[in-house]
This record gives structure tokens, sequence and C-alpha cells, in this order.
């Protein structure tokens, strides 16, 4: 037997002797309201693994798993506890203990984020941005959700089609404001049917748009459920459409102003990429101003998500408001606020290196130059 798991067993019997009566955590607490700083020992490691285990319905099929498990946990628990040691302000973003804990950033990635190589534009389905626009009339702050332009959070699982739910996003979201109604439109259709994307191993929310346009249409997710698996196209499933879109417009590998990227957002839910970093992974609440990402190279990225809105804290952070595909258990429920206005060309983990959002009937922004097709 190895090392690890006979430390994981002694763990056990411990453990089992002392969590009823002379515990000073019940079993029972939610790992959100506990504070981390007091789980240093092996032995409150071990403890605090445990109630996170339950919390996230997780079982191990073998000890040594388990073992692995525990040790990987450990690692993120002392990385989440230095992390909020060096927050300067309360308001600062807050790591914390996740469905992801038991993940190191390396298997995660593997899983979860993808780069994307650079997408070759062909046929008249979108148009690239070339100006800055500007838009006189945006408030000062604004949020698509109170307008009923938002969806609830879904979770991709164990499947990379951050892209997908991206696009849906966004597709929704024009679609509400066109149209007046709120879809919940098929990821798997996406994932299954864009060819040129990778399903679950990545992809461009760019090419969904143009294969929904050339498609006529999407359907809905109650039509064409998602599975978070590859699959084939479904074509019947696929020709039962419930929306549309026009056109689309986008940047790419060009960041553009964050006075740009508020007009757009103003005029619609927006799809973006960046560059999900290990910080990011485990955010729990805050405005986040990824740290972590300040080394990572030019425009890279690796991540796909929706921003819905803008605002200001009382202490004057300004940030963006955007809705993440890793379940309402995730971040701020299933959101996080990214720092806006920070003076950095590429924006808080390269925010605004990427996107795009799809058109409809008259919701072009006034005074918007687009190239050509394209
Ligand atoms: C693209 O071109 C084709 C053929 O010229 C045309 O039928 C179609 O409407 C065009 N689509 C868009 C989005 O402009
Ligand atoms: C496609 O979906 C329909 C239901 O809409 C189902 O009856 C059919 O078996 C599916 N086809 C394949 C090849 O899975
Ligand atoms: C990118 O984003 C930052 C932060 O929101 C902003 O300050 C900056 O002006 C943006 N774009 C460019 C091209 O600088
Ligand atoms: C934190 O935010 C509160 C209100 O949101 C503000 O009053 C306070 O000044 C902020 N603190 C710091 C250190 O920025």
């Amino acid at each position: 037997m190895s090392s690890l798991v006979t430390n994981l067993l002694i763990l056990f019997l411990v453990w089992y002797g002392s969590v009823c009566p002379t515990s000073s955590v019940p079993y029972e607490y939610s790992i959100s309201n506990l504070d981390l700083d007091k789980f240093t020992s092996e032995k409150e490691a071990f403890h605090l693994f445990q109630i996170w285990k339950k919390e996230n319905e997780r079982e191990y099929q073998t000890l040594e798993e388990e073992a692995a498990r525990f040790q990987i946990f450990k690692s993120n628990l002392k990385y989440v506890r230095e992390k909020n040691a060096k927050r300067k302000s309360p308001n600062d973003s807050r790591l914390g203990l996740n469905k992801f804990s038991d993940m190191s950033y390396e298997e995660f990635s593997k899983i979860y984020l993808h780069e994307i190589e650079k997408p070759i534009m062909k046929g008249n389905y979108s148009k690239m941005i070339l100006n800055d626009a500007s838009c006189p009339n945006a408030p000062s702050s604004w949020d698509w959700r109170t307008k009923g332009a938002v969806t609830h959070v879904k979770d991709q699982g164990g499947c990379g089609g951050c892209w997908a739910f991206s696009a849906t996003g966004a597709i929704e979201g024009i679609t509400q404001i066109v149209s007046k109604w709120l879809p919940d439109l098929s990821e798997q259709q996406l994932i299954s049917c864009v060819t040129r994307n990778k399903g679950c191993e990545g992809g461009w929310y760019g090419r969904a748009f143009k294969y929904v346009i050339r498609n006529g249409g999407i359907t809905s997710g109650a039509n064409y459920p998602y599975t978070a698996k590859d699959s084939a196209c479904n074509s019947s499933r696929a020709q039962n459409i419930i929306t549309t879109i026009d056109s689309y417009n986008y940047w790419y590998h060009t960041p553009i102003s964050g006075r740009s990227l508020r007009c757009f957002v103003y005029n619609q839910p927006v799809s973006v990429s960046l560059y999900a970093s290990a910080e990011f992974k485990s955010y729990t609440g805050g405005i986040f101003k990824g740290h972590d990402c300040l080394g990572i190279g030019s425009c890279k990225l690796n991540h796909a998500v929706l921003i819905v809105g803008y605002g200001s804290s009382d202490d004057g952070q300004d940030y963006w408001i955007v809705k993440n595909s890793w379940g309402a258990n995730w971040g701020e429920q299933g959101y996080i606020r990214i720092k806006r206005n920070t003076g950095s060309t590429r924006g808080v983990c390269n925010i605004n290196c990427s996107g795009a959002y799809p058109t409809k009937g008259k919701n072009e922004i006034p005074a918007l130059k687009l190239a050509t097709s394209i």
C-alpha cells in the first residue's frame, strides 16, 4: 500500500472517531461559510475535504484516487488561503473552494480551457468592426438580466464547449431585445453541428453564429438537449428552428476600447474571449482584477463568456458583468464581475482582445464602421 493511502486510512480513522461529538465544525456546514484559515493541520484539511466531498457529491472509485485527490485539494486550499491573505482591501475579489477544488489547474485546463486558432473568415456572414464606437446615451450602469434578456446560468459540465454557451447567450439576448421573447437555445446543436469547431475540445462563437445563419436558425434546448458530449449532428432536430439571426460583427486579436465595448454591451449581450487563469478558476466573489494574468502573452485566450452588463461599485471601481457557463454554484451565482477601465490595452485577462455579437433586424449601432462583407 502506498504511503499516501496509508495516511488517508489513518486520517479516516481519526476523523470518524472525532467528527460527531467533539469537532469544532459541524459536518453539515456549507463550505462557503467556513473560515478556511481554521483548517491548517492535516486532520482539519481532511475534515474540510469530507465536507467538500459531501457538498459536491463527489465519490472516488479507489482509495488511491481519493488519496491523490486529497493532495490536490490541500494544495488548492493552501493556494486560496495564500491569495486571500494578499488581498489589500476588503473589496478585492475573493477566492474560495468550489466544485473544481480537487483538480489541479493543469488538469482543469485540459478539460475546460482551449486556445483557438485564428479563424479564417469566408463568405458574407460577418463584418469586422473597424472604428471606435461611442454611445453618448449609454447610462453609467446597465444590466440585461433586469431587462429579461438573459437566461438562467447553464453548466457545460465536463465538456470544453464554452464557445457554444457564449453563442447561445448572445442569440438568446438579441432575440429577446428584438422579438420581446426569451428563448432557451440549444448548445448541443452547436457542439454537434458546427463542424468547423471542435465540439467539446473548443471553438469560436463566431463560427457558431455563421452556422446558425447558414442553417436558417437554431432550435431550443428542450428540442435538442445538452449531453456534454461530442456526437453526430441530428439534422431533423437541427432544422426545428425557433429563432434566427441575420449576420454578426466581430473583432479578433485587436483590442477594442473599453468605450466601444460598453457601447456594444449597452446594445445587447456580447460574446467575448478571455484568458481564464488559476485565480479565475477559484473566483468566488468581488471585482476580479486578474493579477495572475499580467504575465500572459499578447491576446492569449482560452475561454469564452458573455458580457451582459456593466456598472461601478460604491467605491468607484468599474466592472463588467460576465455570465459564465460553469453552473450557478461558481463565482457570484454563476457570474463574475471583471474590472473595467484599468487603462491596460488588452483589459483584464485579455477581455477586450476578441469578441462578437449577432445582428437581427435593425439593431445596428449608429456610426459604427464595418468592413465590407468578408
Ligand atoms: C450572402 O450571399 C448570398 C448569395 O449571394 C445571399 O443569398 C445571402 O443572402 C447573403 N447573406 C448575407 C447574410 O448577406
Ligand atoms: C434525431 O432526433 C429525433 C428526435 O427529434 C430522433 O427520433 C432520431 O432518432 C434522432 N436521430 C438520430 C440519428 O439520432
Ligand atoms: C481595454 O480595456 C481596458 C479596461 O477596460 C480599457 O481601459 C482600454 O481602453 C481597452 N482598450 C484599449 C484598446 O485600450
Ligand atoms: C470598499 O467598499 C465600500 C463600499 O462599497 C467603500 O465604502 C470602501 O471605501 C471600500 N474600501 C476600500 C478600501 O476601497
